[in-house]
């Protein structure tokens, strides 16, 4: 058993103060997991545009400071509070935000995985259990010691710190043998985009595809759609460097839309002959979704 279990843990975490404040590398308090909670020790965490527009606080009622931001890590259960049986002390995990009861109808349901209880909510930001948090500081945003006070969770996680408390829920248990220091991907981008190509869109063998966007979501829908056996997967990016990385990924051609005069989906439809089969939006930009829109074929192949 852990000498720290059931104990309050003393460690360092990146806290974001407030919208576009460089995050405070500080010390934090982190509690002991409560029913059906884990707390677990971070070993590797990546960062995710999802991460960025949250810290940039452009959707106002997603603000809540002091926060710890990160959704995509790898970690080993420090302990396990009461109730939880799926994982145990010593288990490697990757958080997911996107947690499943595995008893709700939703969870239930075949088609959705959206769980009534711990699904994905950019709003939330404590704990199910109680309302609360369990991370707190001493420390204000100046450096200066104040009252204990609360900090917030994000998106069921909080990974950007050296240990952290999530549902049981909301943990994956991985192979210890697996590259850990990749498989924080699998918390999110990778999950993200390989999920869109083979499970929603189910892009069929021989299909063409668009994916605007090569970062980590954009890179792996071009490999799930590779995997799947896409004939043609168009990259679109405004940083050329991503073509190379793009390739690896099964990307065929690539194009920049800043070498353009005429619109993306124009040049799309040029060189497909009326457009593709699926298109994939992975920048977050609501121009980028529509041009993504209309450089699919109108007609049925
Ligand atoms: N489950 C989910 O729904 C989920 C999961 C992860 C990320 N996201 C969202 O997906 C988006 C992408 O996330 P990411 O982590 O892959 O981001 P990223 O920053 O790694 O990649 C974004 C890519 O888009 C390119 N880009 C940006 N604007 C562009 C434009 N106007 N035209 C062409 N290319 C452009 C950038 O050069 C970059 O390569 C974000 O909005 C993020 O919030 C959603
Ligand atoms: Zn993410
Ligand atoms: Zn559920």
């Amino acid at each position: 058993m852990a000498e720290t279990q059931g104990k309050v843990i003393t460690c360092k975490a990146a806290v974001v103060w407030g919208p576009k404040v460089p995050l405070v590398i500080q010390e934090i308090c982190v509690d002991p997991p409560q029913k059906m909670e884990v707390r677990v020790k971070i070993l590797y965490s990546s960062i995710c545009h999802t991460d960025l527009g949250c810290w940039n606080g452009t959707n106002e009622a997603e603000r809540a400071f002091p926060r710890i931001l990160g959704h995509e890590a790898v970690g080993i259960v420090e302990s396990v509070g009461e109730g939880v049986k799926d994982v145990k002390e010593g288990d490697y995990v990757i958080p997911t935000f996107n947690g499943e009861c595995g008893e709700c109808k939703v969870c239930k349901r075949e088609e959705s995985n959206l769980c009534e209880r711990y699904h994905v909510d950019p709003m939330k930001r404590v704990m199910v259990n109680d309302g609360g948090t369990r991370f707190s500081t001493t420390i204000n945003k100046d450096g200066g010691s104040s009252q204990s006070q609360p900090i917030y969770h994000f998106l069921n996680t909080s990974t950007f710190t050296e240990y952290t408390v999530l549902d049981s829920a909301c943990v994956v248990k991985i192979d210890p043998n697996s590259p850990l220091k990749q498989m924080s991907l699998l918390s999110c981008g990778v999950s993200t985009g390989v999920g869109a190509a083979w499970n929603i869109a189910n892009v069929k063998e021989g299909k063409s595809t668009a994916v605007f966007g090569l970062g980590s979501v954009g890179l792996a829908v071009a490999e799930g759609a590779r995997a799947r056996g896409a004939s043609r997967i168009i990259g679109v990016d405004a940083n050329a460097s991503k073509f190379e990385k793009g390739k690896l990924m099964g990307v065929t051609d690539f194009i920049n839309p800043k070498d353009l005069t005429k619109p993306v989906h124009q040049m799309i439809r040029e060189i497909t002959g009326g457009g593709v089969d699926y298109s994939f939006e992975c920048t977050g930009n609501v121009d980028v979704l529509r041009e993504a829109f209309l450089s699919t074929h109108v007609v049925s192949p």
